[in-house]
């Protein structure tokens, strides 16, 4: 079988180069190739002619049909460059997004945030503010770190009423425990960092005990200055402006009432009046402070003669109830998905001290 090739070529060729060019969009395009490169595409059935020939036109033949592949591959690269583009340029005229839209509630807007860590939220970005750094520490503690270091001895009467969980002793007589409080982390910090040191460390801690307002896992926050010059103004600042920020009011009467704490003196106790929180003629306690005791500096390795500071520790739950008039601790716990579609807190309503804590 002899074929007649020039003409056959030239022919072909022009037909596809015009199919190419007359190609509307992507997919007539992809039509083309495959009618002209694809398995049984016309080019390709050329090729398996080839087989069938004299050796000599084999070999014109065969060339020939190559540059007849590399033209129609050249014009279906270009032209699917021009589709592409117009096809982009479609898309940015019909496809627009108004990005001062509010977002599109979805599944997203059904969960909740548990009030704690809504509270949770709101007191890092108060503090965060003032300079402090979140610290953390482990939930399951030393003696010397929950107890000893913190300048509560062995016999020391406060040790009851911490009601701590132990865990069995070990094989060489130590016993660790669920922390009863955040205040290991004063140890851990204090130990491991050279003041000026600026923290609060939020956690849960453990304490055996159950009822309307106490759960055996409860949250605290712990606060920490430690610098050369920081006193007790410093302090009832620091705790002020954190009240009138975190109950969102102007005003806030505070009364610090003489108290005792191991690691603290001198050791006070604060109430704040409640017209806060809207019952007025009521105090309400919020929370223990002092200057650290000058064995805890010592216990970390700070001479007490050049460092001092003050340390602070509030319940986050308590706070949570007060704050949100959330009558009973134990539904904080009980994971029940009412109480908290009533009283949880938006995914997206992130609290800022720009745009509002809570609302
Ligand atoms: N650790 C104390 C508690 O759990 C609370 C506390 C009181 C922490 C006074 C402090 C402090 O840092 O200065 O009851």
């Amino acid at each position: 079988m002899s074929v007649p090739a020039s003409v056959d070529l030239t022919t072909l060729e022009n037909e596809l180069l015009h199919e190419i060019s007359s190609a509307g969009d992507l997919p007539a395009l992809e039509a083309v190739r495959v009618s002209a490169l694809g398995k049984k595409g016309r080019v390709s059935e050329l090729m398996s002619r080839l087989g069938a020939l004299p050796v000599e036109e084999k070999k014109t033949f065969g060339a020939a049909v190559n540059i007849l592949k590399s033209a129609v591959s050249a014009a279906l690269d270009a032209r699917k460059s021009v589709l592409e583009a117009s096809a982009l340029n479609e898309r940015l005229n019909t496809e627009r997004a108004d990005v001062t839209l509010p977002v599109r509630l979805g599944p997203v807007a059904e969960g909740r945030i548990h009030p704690v860590s809504q509270v949770l939220d709101e007191v890092i970005e108060i503090f965060a503010d003032m300079g402090f750094a979140v610290a953390e520490g482990p939930d399951i503690e030393t003696d010397a770190m929950n107890f000893d270091k913190l300048n509560i001895p062995a016999e020391h009467p406060a040790r009851q009423d911490h009601d701590t969980f132990y865990f069995s002793p070990g094989s060489d007589g130590t016993r660790l425990l669920l922390r009863t409080h955040t205040s290991p982390v004063q140890i851990r910090t204090m130990s491991t960092q050279k003041p000026p040191i600026r923290i609060i460390a939020p956690g849960r801690v453990y304490r055996c005990d159950s009822d309307q307002t106490h759960t055996p896992m409860f949250h605290q926050i712990e606060g920490l200055v430690i610098d050369e010059t920081t006193h007790m103004g410093h302090l009832k600042w620091v705790l002020e402006e954190f009240c009138k920020a975190f109950f969102e009011v102007d005003e806030v009467k505070m009364r610090f009432r003489a108290s005792h704490f191991p690691f603290t003196e001198p050791s006070m106790e604060v109430d704040i009046g409640a017209e806060a929180i809207g019952k007025p003629g009521q105090w309400l306690e919020i929370l223990g402070c002092g200057m650290v005791h000058p064995n805890v500096l010592r216990n970390c390795g700070l001479d007490p003669d050049k460092y001092q500071g003050f340390a602070f520790g509030m319940g986050l739950d308590r706070l949570t109830m007060l704050k949100y008039g959330i009558p009973d601790l134990r539904a904080f716990f009980s994971g029940d998905l009412k109480w908290l579609r009533h009283y949880g807190f938006g995914v997206l309503d992130v609290p800022t001290l720009g745009g509002g804590l809570s609302s």
